[in-house]
């Protein structure tokens, strides 16, 4: 199994996208999962995911709390998307499982360190602090991470937060801009192809209908999260953005994007941190991203309520 840190703000869609990596255990061994300050503030983030480990069953795995503010700006969340928790849906109990000794931070280093070259694989599923910290701090990690996969960022989608910024991207722009510029593969699931993972009614029956605690919970999330999708967008159901990148680890082939430049914006107020696409290859700017664009809708949801069924 590849071996993946897995760095988040739970969030409903950070939740399935969790259960969905620990339902996955031929495929990817969890090292650690590592909290940033996102959709809500760091302590909620981190309930939420001590609360989702053990909903899989998995009280083993290591947590760790990592940043709970973005590089050099305030703090945005998506109380409005996500609910005052992060995690508003469904009732799940209080977790009980210890937290991890050490910072996030700190972890990402440790475990690319002691890994062989080109073994691990980072995840991020929210704003980039903590890698953009680790990558600061200890450049010489940043030959030996075996790929950046990450949800984030929007071209013909353009923006969530602001007419032209995903949310991820825009709450720490600078730190974007680190992790865009370091050289280490970079793969991106931008609101392009995650506005195509949508739950519509019948596959958030399919959820339910696996009649687990798990496909309950992850049905009772999607009803809550979608509202706002629907609400605002007229959208067919919740989008489930950060799965996508687990999915794309999983089976690649359900996905199609492109090697082009990505740059992001960090000085204008009006188009801050957007991901300036070359999808076009206008310019003579090198590639550093394998953005994608497209998924294979149906596909991904086979997937992900097979690999649920498990839980
Ligand atoms: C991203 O922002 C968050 O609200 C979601 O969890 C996802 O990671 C989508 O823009
Ligand atoms: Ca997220």
């Amino acid at each position: 199994p590849r071996p993946i840190i897995i760095d988040t703000d739970p969030g409903q869609d950070d939740a399935v996208a969790i259960l969905l990596a620990l339902a996955s255990p031929e495929d990817l061994e969890v090292l650690a999962i590592t909290t940033v300050a996102g959709n809500v503030p760091l302590d909620l983030t981190t309930r939420n995911a001590r609360i989702v480990c053990e909903l899989a069953g998995r009280p083993d795995i290591a947590i760790h709390a990592g940043c709970d503010r973005p590089l050099a700006r305030k703090l945005v969340t998506a109380e409005h998307v996500h609910g005052k928790t992060g995690l508003d849906g469904p009732v799940l109990p209080e977790p009980t499982m210890p937290l991890a000794d050490g910072h996030a931070v700190d972890a990402i280093i440790d475990t690319v360190r002691a890994r062989p070259a080109g073994e691990v694989t980072i995840c991020p599923l929210g704003p980039l602090t903590n890698i953009a910290t680790a990558l600061t701090r200890a450049p010489d990690i940043a030959p030996k991470i075996r790929e950046i996969v990450l949800m984030g960022g929007a071209y013909f989608e353009v923006g969530n937060i602001t007419p032209t910024a995903e949310f991820n991207i825009y709450v720490d722009p600078e730190a974007a801009e680190i992790v865009f510029r370091s050289g280490v593969p970079l793969t991106v699931l931008p609101l392009d192809v995650t506005h195509k993972a949508l739950v519509t009614a019948p596959r958030n029956d399919a959820f339910r209908a696996l009649g687990s605690a798990v496909g309950h919970a992850v049905a009772e999330m999607t009803d809550f999260f979608e509202r706002f999708d629907k609400e605002k967008y007229g959208s067919q159901g919740a989008p489930l953005h950060d799965p996508c990148v687990i999915a794309h680890l999983l089976r690649p082939e359900t996905f199609s994007g492109r090697r082009i430049n990505v740059e992001i914006e960090t000085r204008s107020e009006l188009t801050l941190g957007m991901t300036v696409a070359d999808w076009w290859g206008v310019t003579d700017r090198a590639p550093n991203a394998h953005f994608i664009g497209d998924l294979d809708a149906d596909g991904f949801f086979s997937l992900l309520t097979e690999r649920l069924a498990r839980l």
